[in-house]
């Protein structure tokens, strides 16, 4: 299935609000942790990289301008990699960093075509993981590397809790450290690698304060709505408490994850 937008995901990424709290890059940790990231995996300029999810691309223009390798990025918003693509082209990056629209359950790829498959705060967006993390196996080369940070509890959320939140936030599809391990490891991966980097997530709840005053004050600035629905402008008050005992049930943290595809 391939989901064009206008989608919940992708409209709230999209949303100035996010721009505002987080920048170019649409997570926790900035391209410092993205750099952590890429000497974990051992990126190297002989390697061909896929940034999946790669909103407005920094990522991708970033190993393609440090590390000269050849990198393609891919989003569901059309929007974002329209502003990725001019933003190669204006770098002169066009000929090693590429963009295309797509949905990382259904990857528009061969198999065993990347050394390296990145995923910045994408994969616990992803509806069916399971299918996700085969796809990702697949378009890896043998031994290539999933090099990914992410959303991960520490904490165990009730199951009707979880099924009141928007899935478009990275944080209502995150799991355990464990649960994300045992699902790359069905697919095929193995040697998990972890790093806690939770204080970048303690950072945004900062940032969110001194932008927007509060959790709530942000949330009412963007779209929310219930899974995979049509999003709207308006608040929604029972979304926003709904975020408040999650936080606190599953105590959010974020990591850093590197595991090897297996033969
Ligand atoms: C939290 S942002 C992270 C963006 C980027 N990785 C970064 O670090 O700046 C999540 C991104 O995932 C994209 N996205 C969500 N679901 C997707 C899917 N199934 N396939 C491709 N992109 C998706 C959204 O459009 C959005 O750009």
């Amino acid at each position: 299935m391939r989901r064009d937008a206008p989608d919940s995901t992708v409209t709230l990424y999209e949303s100035c609000a996010f721009e505002r709290l987080l920048g170019d890059t649409l997570r926790p940790g900035g391209l410092e942790l993205t750099a952590r990231l890429a000497e974990t995996a051992g990126i190297q300029t002989s390697m061909r990289v896929l940034d999946t999810a790669c909103g407005k691309g920094t990522t991708s223009l970033f190993l393609a301008r440090e590390y000269g390798c050849r990198v393609t990025g891919i989003d569901l918003s059309e929007q974002m990699i329209s502003l990725a693509e001019s933003k190669a082209a204006a770098e002169g990056l066009s000929g090693i960093a590429q963009f295309c629209h797509g949905d990382v359950e259904n990857l528009p790829f061969q198999d065993e075509s990347f050394d390296v498959v990145i995923s910045e705060c994408a994969f616990s967006l992803m509806p069916d993981k399971p299918k996700a993390a085969t796809e990702l196996r697949r378009v890896l080369k043998k031994s290539g590397k999933l090099a990914m940070t992410d959303i991960v509890l520490r904490g165990k959320v009730d199951d009707s809790l979880r099924s009141r939140l928007h899935m478009a936030y990275c944080m209502s599809g995150a799991v355990s450290a464990e649960e994300y391990t045992h699902l790359f490891s069905r697919a095929g991966f193995h040697s998990p690698y972890v790093e806690d980097h939770s204080e970048q997530l303690r950072k945004v709840a900062f940032q969110m304060g001194i932008a927007f005053g509060s959790m709530s004050g942000f949330m009412s600035q963007i779209p929310t709505g219930p899974c995979r629905c049509k999003t709207s402008a308006e608040p929604h008050p029972s979304a926003q408490q709904a975020y408040m005992q999650f936080v606190k049930q599953g105590r959010p943290g974020y990591m850093l994850m590197v595991l090897t595809r297996g033969e």
